[in-house]
């Protein structure tokens, strides 16, 4: 269960994330450097329009943790499984550890508390995205 308290400190943090265009970019070159199969199935991806989507993605983790339904979540569930891009469930871990990165270089008011919040904020939607796997 996340308290309201945790989601609302991820949520500002998120804010102070999103007001830097830079945080999507440096989230992309730092996932993109985890690993030479992540880089390979964003080969022809317009990292522009790719970077807007995730800023929803986020969105929806962010919302399914303060009790929205889940719908969004498990269509990319859907669009991520092993027919779809086939996005094995040990990927998000990189993931998740890219996002984390890209916060800390983003949010000035990042600290080890904060990071710990994040992951505990994220990890109910995530989980409906690797369990459509
Ligand atoms: C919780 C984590 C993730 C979120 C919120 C997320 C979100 C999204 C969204 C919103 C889209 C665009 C809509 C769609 O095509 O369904 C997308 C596309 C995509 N995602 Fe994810 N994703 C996540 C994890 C991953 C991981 C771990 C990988 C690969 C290692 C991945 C690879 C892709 C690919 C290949 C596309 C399609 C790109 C294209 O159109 O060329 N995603 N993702």
């Amino acid at each position: 269960m996340v308290s309201s308290h945790d989601n609302d400190l991820v949520f500002q943090s998120y804010g102070r994330c999103c007001r830097r265009e830079q945080f999507f970019e440096d989230f992309y070159n730092i996932f993109l450097d985890k690993s030479d199969a992540v880089r390979s199935m964003f080969a022809n991806t317009n990292m522009g329009e790719q970077r807007r989507l995730l800023r929803a993605g986020i969105t929806w983790l962010l919302m399914f943790a303060r009790g929205a339904p889940g719908s969004k979540l498990r269509h990319l569930g859907e669009t991520h499984n092993r027919t779809g891009y086939d996005i094995h469930p040990t990927l998000y871990g990189l993931w998740l550890e890219a996002l984390m990165e890209a916060v800390q270089r983003n949010d000035p008011s990042y600290s080890q508390e904060l990071d710990l919040r994040w992951r505990n904020v994220l990890r109910p939607g995530i989980e409906v995205i690797q369990s459509g796997y």
